[in-house]
């Protein structure tokens, strides 16, 4: 008798604590706090299982998964810039899984789903663009910056942020754009002269717009869709995209190979990829595009067809060779400059 209660207790003990373990998913999470948290609280409300959050920049989000690929302690990787995570997927950090709902996602997001061996999604895509302070412009009489040109004048000096793109997937998009744009050597050759008139590099890529809202800086080098948000607190800010021409990102989710909560993993990967979950990412006031077809587009969300966009190849800027080739560059021949 004293045997099987001592079984059954144990039973109960494992199942408890096999469950409790089962009910938690170790998410980095790459977009900004607010959408982590809403997504964090309704998922926890809805299936009861906790999304342990860690907030990283694409770039930081990488470097983390390296360090840990030994001993994994991520489940998925929610959010940021696509390019770390086709480097990851490159670099067996992340498990291959088609799911079974890429039909339903616009084609750029197959695409990247497909370019990285089905190891990654494409979740969000937003193009990159200048974010720049109404009154500080006026009071500054700075005329607004309307093409990658106008920001190297002297006038700006001091007066630009942008990311560090070791940290930020925003930064690492714009030397990617640029060398599209210009070809390697006169893209170095502008990102000096862009150097001159940088007066921060922050470490996340939305950094800059914030800067940019509380007047303490007058231009930002950002994603379009972080501005509205600013906006809407009531922020003099308004953006503008290069008349050269610009590049999106492909926001992506991966699953980390070797994921200690592999079920769960999947189904949150799954639940995020639904209409009902995307739209949280306006309901947190972010504005990127959702990458299912049938989520509702919110009017904020930026619209490509008025927009300069160059034909970004994902695959070449993707690759780890590539990715850590650019960054080094920029820090040997330009972040290493005076200013
Ligand atoms: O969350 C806002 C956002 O601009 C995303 O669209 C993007 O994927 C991410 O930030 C990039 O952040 P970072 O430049 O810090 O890697």
């Amino acid at each position: 008798m004293k045997k099987i209660f001592a079984m059954s207790a144990l039973a109960a003990l494992l199942g408890a604590s096999g469950a409790a373990s089962a009910q938690t998913v170790n998410v980095i999470c790459s977009v900004q706090a607010e959408w982590c948290n809403m997504i964090a609280t309704v998922y926890a409300r809805t299936t009861g299982v906790k999304l342990n959050m860690s907030l990283k920049g694409s770039g930081e989000a990488l470097a983390q998964l390296i360090a840990e690929r030994d001993n994994p302690k991520t489940d998925v990787w929610f959010g940021g810039t696509g390019d770390p995570h086709l480097q990851a997927a490159e670099s067996g950090l992340t498990l291959e899984y088609k799911s079974p709902s890429l039909p339903q996602l616009y084609p750029w997001a197959q695409q990247q789903a497909q370019q990285s061996g089905w190891k990654t999604v494409g979740i969000y895509s937003g193009p990159l663009g200048f974010g720049y302070n109404t009154e500080l412009l006026a009071k500054k009489k700075l005329a607004v910056p309307r093409s990658w040109a106008d920001l190297l004048k002297p006038e700006y000096k001091g007066d630009i942020q942008v990311a560090n793109p070791a940290s930020s997937g925003t930064a690492y998009t714009m030397i990617a754009t640029l060398v599209q744009l210009m070809g390697e050597d006169k893209a170095y050759e502008y990102l000096k002269g862009l150097h001159k008139n940088v007066g921060q590099y922050t470490r996340s890529g939305t950094g800059p717009i914030k800067a940019v809202a509380r007047g303490e800086t007058a231009v930002s080098i950002s994603f379009v869709h972080d501005a509205p948000q600013e906006r809407m607190q009531g922020f003099p800010v308004e953006t503008v995209t290069p008349s050269e021409g610009t590049g999106a990102e492909i926001g992506s989710m991966s699953i980390i190979k070797g994921a200690r909560n592999l079920a769960e993993a999947k189904k949150f990967y799954e639940w995020a990829l639904t209409p009902q979950a995307q739209t949280f990412g306006a309901a947190a006031k972010q504005f990127q595009l959702p990458s299912n077809k049938a989520t509702p587009v919110d009017a904020n969300v930026p619209d490509f067809k008025k927009i300069k966009m160059i034909d970004y190849d994902y695959a070449k800027y993707g690759a780890s060779a590539e990715r850590k080739r650019l960054i080094a560059r920029w820090e040997k021949d330009v972040n290493s400059l005076p200013r």
